[in-house]
């Protein structure tokens, strides 16, 4: 078969099988690897800032909204950039540059000089929808990535280890942390918390999936603390673990910030909310489990100690400290693991950490790491880390 012959037979390619959707899309991605030159890589690198940007300014115009409100009206669901540019303060002129982007990347599609129409990729940037929260998100640590290189030229070529003077606040001029920027900023803060809640962040089985739950998670009366769950945002944890063993007796306490449980809703009866900050004494005490899902990962050593010693003082012998986090492999570091130890150096002076670095982190602070909880068949090199969080399980050292 001649190239253009299967170019053509490429294109009218499609499966509804998710399966085979993913092993199609893997063998784009090696078959592009391998056409791409080194230029072509570069220029499809440096200018996916852009393009995420032309997103998000629509997402902040909500001209996504305002397309989804033209299709339903129009017949045949076109809409033009005057109907747009009426919807919003923006200059008409702006609104044409971003729609016509954004109509190249083929996230809507042109028809007519002027005209388009709304695509699945478009739907999906409405404000209810969780990928404009997103974008949001993720648009804004653009600022922070493009001062990287001032930042290390200034403070030296060192890791950031210091939660309070790391790449975000260099960027921003601010002292303050990423998590007290977000309580000032609604916006951002609820950007982070659809984030946070997100399917993406939990592939792979569950923390209470990987250990023997039953048997180690036991407490006498209902009113006995069983599972306190630090940073747990908006309780989406707590509510998975009640549903699946709606029997087991004892509280479940949901902490974090006040910005945050503030708008933890819905919620089963059975779980307490508690604003609270994990830097000040942890009040209660004598948990079975303090679970930190993906919380420790946004603190480098130097807090996590602090963050870890307000937990060690409330726990006793038969306590667990519980943590749920994608772990480093040694080598061999998966793209998606990479990049999150860039985000987490980026926004938090933090890292994401191998078996051994949680290991010696877990001992600075005076635990003995008793295990660490995995499925069958993955350990601490496998690749398959990138896909499965590793929950360790850990006590106070006596
Ligand atoms: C990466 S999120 C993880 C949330 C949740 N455990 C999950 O896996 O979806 C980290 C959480 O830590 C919370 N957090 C940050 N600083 C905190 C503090 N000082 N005290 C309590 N919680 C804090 C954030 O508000 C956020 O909800």
């Amino acid at each position: 078969m001649s190239i253009p012959e299967l170019a053509q037979k490429l294109d009218a390619v499609n499966t509804a099988d998710e399966e085979e959707r993913k092993l199609l899309l893997q063998a784009c991605d090696r078959l592009k690897s391998r056409l791409e030159t080194p230029f072509d890589f570069t220029a499809r690198l440096s200018f996916s800032g852009h393009q995420a940007m032309a997103i998000r300014l629509a997402v902040d115009l909500k001209l996504f909204d305002t397309i989804a409100r033209l299709s339903t009206q129009s017949q045949d669901g076109f809409f033009t950039t005057d109907q747009l540019s009426e919807s919003t303060d923006a200059e008409p002129l702006l609104v044409t540059r971003i729609i016509s982007f954004l109509a190249a990347m083929g996230v809507v599609q042109e028809i007519d000089r002027g005209t388009y129409v709304q695509t699945k990729l478009a739907a999906s940037y409405v404000s209810s929808s969780p990928l404009s929260a997103g974008i949001i998100h993720s648009t804004h640590f653009l600022t922070v990535l493009s001062r990287l290189p001032e930042y290390f030229h200034e403070k030296g070529w060192q890791s950031p280890g210091d939660a309070w003077d790391g790449p975000f606040q260099y960027a921003l001029g601010t002292n303050a942390h990423y998590f007290d920027f977000l309580s000032s900023h609604p916006y951002y803060q609820q950007a982070f918390n659809t984030v946070m809640a997100m399917s993406f962040r939990r592939h792979g089985r569950d923390w209470f999936e990987l250990f023997p739950v039953e048997e180690r998670l036991r407490v006498q009366n209902d009113t006995d603390p069983l599972i306190v769950d630090v940073g747990g945002s908006q309780g989406k944890d707590l509510k998975m673990f009640k549903e699946r063993f709606p029997h087991l007796p004892g509280k479940l306490i949901l902490q974090d910030l006040p910005s945050v449980t503030a708008n933890a809703q819905s919620l089963p009866p059975g779980i307490e909310v508690q604003g609270h900050d994990f830097f000040h004494e942890q009040p209660v005490r004598n948990a079975r489990a303090y679970l930190m899902r993906t919380v420790l990962h946004d603190w480098p050593d130097k807090q996590a100690v602090q963050i870890l010693g307000r937990l060690r003082a409330a726990m006793n012998r038969d306590s667990r400290l519980l943590i749920s986090e994608y772990m480093r492999p040694e080598s061999n570091v998966s793209f998606s693991s990479g990049l999150a130890d860039i985000h987490m150096m980026t926004s938090f002076a933090s890292l994401e950490r191998t078996q051994q670095q949680w290991k010696t982190l877990l001992e600075t602070a005076g635990f003995e790491l008793i295990q660490v909880w995995l499925p069958d068949g993955c350990d601490a090199a496998s690749e398959s880390l990138a896909e499965q969080a590793a929950l360790l399980e850990a006590r106070v050292k006596e």
